[in-house]
């Protein structure tokens, strides 16, 4: 089931047919607001031109069979607005029954593009023994988002999240752990403490370096002790960023890591040289990438170094052919820090010249995302001037919600467990909803008061206005999903039902861009219109059975939707606040 908008759209189609007018001109939009009409086709001025007629003639020919054609069903009015708009008001009945209709299917008129379709989304990203920091943060709530979303697309999903657990950082570790002598069990906080100090005495002495690098090669050739060693250092990292990304709600199908890739490499390089796809230069082995027409340049992609060591772009090719044999996918997105834009813009040309994947079978896309800055523009940092760690981050914002319920007495009447829950629920809506609202290509910044307030385009807004339906419903006595035979739209429902049947062409708008901001618009809009349908209707009070119990229909309608998108953004609704 298409959006109203959609439906509209396959009707106008049918009249330019009828009329040999071009069907692609037929597309119907919502009219911007404060315009007359609900929606517009702009078609008939294009037509007219071609047809070397009037464009108000063959707008009132259009209009003239519409009305023929949808037998009194559909229109209310169709007008003719300046030079040719068909500009389109709906009969009420006609709403109420595809609002009807809609809500009874499961994604409410989202449509299943992504049906027999496999996409693998790359997000997440957190190093192995670093701390994951507010960077592997934003990367996680996209993703997931986007995750969700293909879900409910259709899509058959893979979101992996692909560590890095493989590159000197391992090598500087183990060789740290030498010169130690250390033999015993390894926990979080010494690979937390060890890391630094390792990198740290690398950087600063070459004589170090050269220590990593040799552990580093040692354990990629596969070396039985630094391998036992490596492999309990990746299961302490791997609990602790599960641990992390559980208590935001961010999940993955798959826990693998740029070692995936290591199996693939050496075949790949020797393929890739045989089949002349990458050329000698000062010893190492690198990838033309450069295409004709390129605006600026692209540097050639590094396949091996001089010391025949691989490097990032290596790594992420070989991904790509553990993803083609474990998922032959129809789509790989990756969701990573926008600065690596040219990276991935050479690993995809990469991949396409070496024939590791089609000319276009997987489609490959870089969504890129921007920083989360502080208040003073800069990347976010604690305050001495440290990274945040993710946890750390989390209890902020949890704090912060607490602070939040009370002022606004909203946890007056619960208990502890209760409380806490719904503070996590707040914290959590803060975050996502604060960092998916932006689009995702832009930086923005860091405020904790802004994005736990309860007014204004919020995560805790949205939360709220979704508690306040489920307790108009309870006290209402609804239990169920209501009974009713129509939904019955007056001009205080209307403006609330047309926006809910907007839903499927932001989705839609959302997902095709991978820019989960356009759900945040509209769901953002749809609580307001929400609140202003609640203000000025008093619908406990409505004497008239039939239409109170249409207008909670409606209360329930909107709800299910608020609570539908709020899930695709990975945001759960208390039961009550
Ligand atoms: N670990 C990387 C980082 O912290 C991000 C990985 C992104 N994914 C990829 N396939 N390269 O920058």
């Amino acid at each position: 089931m298409a959006s109203l908008s959609g439906k509209l759209t396959i009707i106008m189609e049918e009249a330019f047919n009828v009329l040999d007018l071009p069907t692609e001109k037929a597309q119907v939009n919502v009219s911007a607001s404060g315009q007359a009409a609900e929606f517009q086709c702009n078609g008939a001025m294009p037509c007219a031109k071609f047809i070397q007629k009037n464009p108000r003639e063959v707008a009132q020919e259009v209009i003239d069979v519409l009305q023929k054609i949808s037998g009194g069903e559909v229109f209310e009015e169709l007008s003719i607005g300046g030079p040719g708009f068909i500009n389109i008001v709906l009969k009420e009945s006609f709403i109420a029954q595809y609002l009807k209709h809609v809500g009874a299917e499961e994604g409410y008129g989202v449509e299943p593009v992504g049906k027999g379709q496999t996409i693998v989304l790359d997000y997440g990203g957190p190093n192995i023994a670093k701390a994951m920091h507010v960077g592997h943060l934003r990367s996680g709530i996209i993703g997931d988002t986007l995750r969700r979303m293909c879900l409910r697309a259709g899509y058959k999903t893979v979101g992996d999240v692909h560590m890095g657990d493989w590159g000197t950082p391992m090598g500087m570790i183990l060789s740290e752990l030498d010169i130690m002598g250390y033999e015993g069990e390894i926990t979080m906080e010494m690979l937390a403490e060890i890391y630094p100090k390792a990198s740290a005495a690398c950087k600063a002495d070459e004589a170090r370096m050269a220590l990593a690098r040799e552990a580093t090669r040692k354990l990629q050739e596969g070396d039985e002790r630094y391998t036992s060693v490596w492999r309990q250092f990746i299961d302490v990292s791997i609990a602790g960023m599960k641990e992390n990304y559980g208590s935001l709600g961010v999940y993955f199908d798959e826990w693998k890591g740029e070692s995936h890739a290591h199996p693939y490499i050496e075949k790949m390089v020797e393929d890739i040289k045989k089949h002349g796809k990458a050329f000698e230069d000062k010893g190492a082995w690198i990838i033309p990438v450069a295409k004709e027409g390129d605006k600026k340049e692209i540097p050639p992609l590094i396949l091996l170094k001089s010391d025949g060591a691989v490097l990032y772009g290596t790594t992420d090719m070989a991904t790509i052919i553990d993803r083609m044999i474990c998922h032959n996918p129809d789509k790989i997105v990756y969701i990573v820090d926008q600065r690596q834009h040219l990276h991935f813009e050479q690993v995809f040309r990469a991949v396409r010249i070496t024939g590791i994947v089609g000319e276009d079978k997987p489609e490959l896309t870089f969504a890129g995302f921007g920083t989360m800055n502080g208040k003073d523009g800069k990347p976010f940092k604690t305050r001495d001037g440290g990274v945040m760690r993710l946890d750390d981050l989390i209890s902020m914002a949890k704090e912060r919600a607490y602070a939040r319920l009370d002022e606004a007495e909203l946890a007056k009447d619960m208990d502890n467990a209760e409380r806490d829950d719904v503070a996590n629920k707040v914290a959590i809506a803060a975050l996502k909803f604060a960092d998916l609202q932006n689009n995702r290509i832009s930086d923005y910044v860091f405020d904790i008061d802004r994005m736990t307030s309860f007014e204004g385009k919020t995560g805790p807004y949205l939360l709220y206005q979704a508690v306040r339906i489920q307790s108009l419903l309870h006290r209402a006595g609804v239990k169920d999903q209501i009974e009713f035979d129509e939904y019955i739209i007056d001009e205080k429902t209307r403006t609330l039902a047309l926006l809910l049947a907007e839903y499927p062409d932001h989705f839609e708008g959302a997902l095709s861009n991978y820019t989960p901001h356009i759900l945040c618009d509209y769901v953002y809009r749809l609580a307001q219109e929400f609140s202003s349908f609640y203000g000025n209707c008093h619908i406990l009070s409505e004497k008239d059975e039939k239409l109170k119990n249409s207008y909670l229909a409606l209360c329930q309608r909107t709800h299910a939707q608020l609570t539908e998108i709020l899930g695709l953004l990975g945001i759960e609704v208390p039961e009550r606040m």
